[in-house]
């Protein structure tokens, strides 16, 4: 098998087709948990950073939340979208696991829907524990790992959801998806959860809040309604622990 593509070279390919993406309103399944993702972080007047903020919708959350956030991407397009739709109050185009900043310069670090992406899991939250505040939290929102390897066999609300392969394990995934005139081609790396919480673990990190969300309103709505029967997505809270690295 081919080498896959980089976490950057493959962005910087599909950055015009996730910004169509991302801005098509309630394309995305972001927009069903919006709301949720509102309450999950709460209000905040702190300073927040983006990590992969792509073309810029949840750093734009973050500001209506009252952050004063920095929105960062590794792709020099992405982040000149998120800048032109005035989505933060700085930018920076950067790789995670190599950020711009000083030690403990951010009181909130929002990964979102970027940690399958990187390439290096690993440097990416210990770059991130650099750069949080003792007392900031860092909130992470993935694709549900079980949700990765299964598929519905159908496309009824009831369609049961099928398991075929393992869930454990690292596996790269590469694929296109095709809804009202868009295309995304997602790729990127499914790993079960214990390596998210190993790789917190390893960076000085515990986890203090998770959550499986559903979708706001799924009536009507068959993918959304199969989404409220198996998670989408998966959400965590973690602290920096006070001993890490001694
Ligand atoms: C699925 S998009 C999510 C964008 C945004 N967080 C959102 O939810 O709208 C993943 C983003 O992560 C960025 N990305 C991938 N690898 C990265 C890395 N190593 N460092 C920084 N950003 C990265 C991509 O360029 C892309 O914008």
């Amino acid at each position: 098998m081919d080498r896959p593509l980089s976490d950057r070279e493959h962005w910087t390919r599909v950055a015009a087709e996730w910004t169509a993406w991302a801005r098509s309103p309630d394309h995305d399944a972001f927009w069903a948990y919006r709301n949720a993702l509102a309450a999950f972080v709460g209000e905040g007047t702190g300073r927040a950073l983006e990590v992969g903020c792509g073309e810029g919708r949840v750093s734009r959350e973050l500001k209506a939340l009252g952050y004063q956030v920095t929105a960062t991407d590794i792709v020099a397009d992405l982040v000149e979208a998120a800048e032109q739709a005035n989505s933060a109050h700085a930018y920076a185009i950067a790789n995670a696991r190599d950020l711009p900043f000083e030690d403990e310069s951010f009181d909130l670090v929002m990964a979102y829907n970027v940690l399958m992406d990187v390439d290096d899991l690993s440097g990416t939250l210990q770059e991130i524990r650099r750069v949080l505040h003792p007392e900031g939290r860092l909130v992470i929102s993935i694709v549900h790992p079980f949700r990765d390897r299964g598929r519905f066999a159908g496309p009824d609300p009831d369609a049961p959801f099928v398991l075929t392969g393992t869930y454990f394990g690292l596996q790269h995934f590469d694929g296109i998806e095709e809804r009202d005139g868009l295309r995304m081609h997602f790729a990127g790396w499914s790993m079960p959860l214990e390596h998210y919480a190993t790789a917190l673990e390893n960076a000085g990190f515990a986890i203090t809040s998770l959550r499986e969300p559903v979708p706001d309103d799924a009536a009507g709505r068959t993918q959304l309604q199969q989404w409220a029967r198996v998670p989408l997505f998966l959400w965590l809270k973690a602290r920096p622990l006070p001993d890490a690295g001694t």
